[in-house]
């Protein structure tokens, strides 16, 4: 493969390799390849990101191919909406959607040490324990029921972590998610770099990966 040559991600497969793969081209792969109208594609999928921040996971190639809806509760991020995302079934007509794009706020762990710029970007000083982050992932698995149409897609972005010895995460949110919504398929982001603020790694293993997790309607 040439420099100029870009890596592509070949099917089958349930680990992206971040050493070659951006995490934006992940999130493209997934998008596309989960699209519910991707043998129509005369439908320009709608999409709403729940929690864009300033959408640095999207490629722009994207924003021309799907119709996406922006929404994040910090009023400046310049998005289409800035409410709560378990609210926004109050604003937003049901059955917009045919993907809901839910990258949830890290919890703040007290030691962590990332730069000002995540701690801007990522807002999570909000979300000040587990019990809160559960809260808000089940209200809005209601929430998005109703906003998706049939057939309608949540791809939740999500990194596990420790928290009071536990490890918590992908397994939450499947049983957070539940009543609405069942687990339909898991891709693994492999950074290889540990993430620091996100696990303790005395006597475990560094977590070197995100989740995208794919949940369909019941
Ligand atoms: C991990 S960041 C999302 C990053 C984003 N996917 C990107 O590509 O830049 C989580 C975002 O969720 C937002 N957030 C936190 N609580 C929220 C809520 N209740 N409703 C909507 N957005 C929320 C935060 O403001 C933060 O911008």
């Amino acid at each position: 493969m040439s420099n100029n040559q870009k890596p592509i991600i070949n099917h089958p497969l349930s680990v992206i390799d971040g050493r070659r793969i951006k995490i934006k081209q992940a999130f493209s792969w997934v998008l596309n390849y989960y699209n519910p109208h991707k043998k129509i594609p005369e439908i320009i999928p709608r999409v709403l990101d729940s929690t864009c921040s300033e959408m640095i996971i999207w490629n722009n190639k994207d924003l021309d191919m799907f119709e996406v809806t922006t929404n994040d509760i910090n009023p400046e991020i310049k998005a289409d909406y800035n409410y709560c995302c378990s609210e926004l079934h109050n604003y937003i007509e049901p059955e917009s959607f045919d993907v809901i794009m839910y990258d949830p706020p890290y919890v703040d762990l007290k030691n962590r040490k990332d730069s000002e710029k995540y701690e801007r970007v990522f807002n999570y000083k909000l979300m000040k324990n587990i019990k809160q982050l559960q809260k808000l992932t089940e209200d809005s698995a209601l929430c998005f029921y109703k906003l998706l149409k049939k057939g309608g897609i949540i791809i939740a972005k999500i990194t596990d972590f420790h928290y009071n010895t536990i490890l918590r995460g992908s397994h939450d949110y499947v049983n957070w998610f539940s009543k609405y919504f069942y687990l339909f398929d898991k891709v693994v982001y492999r950074f290889y770099k540990s993430i620091p603020n996100l696990n303790f790694y005395n006597k475990r293993a560094a977590i070197t990966h995100s989740y995208f997790m794919i949940f369909n309607k019941r």
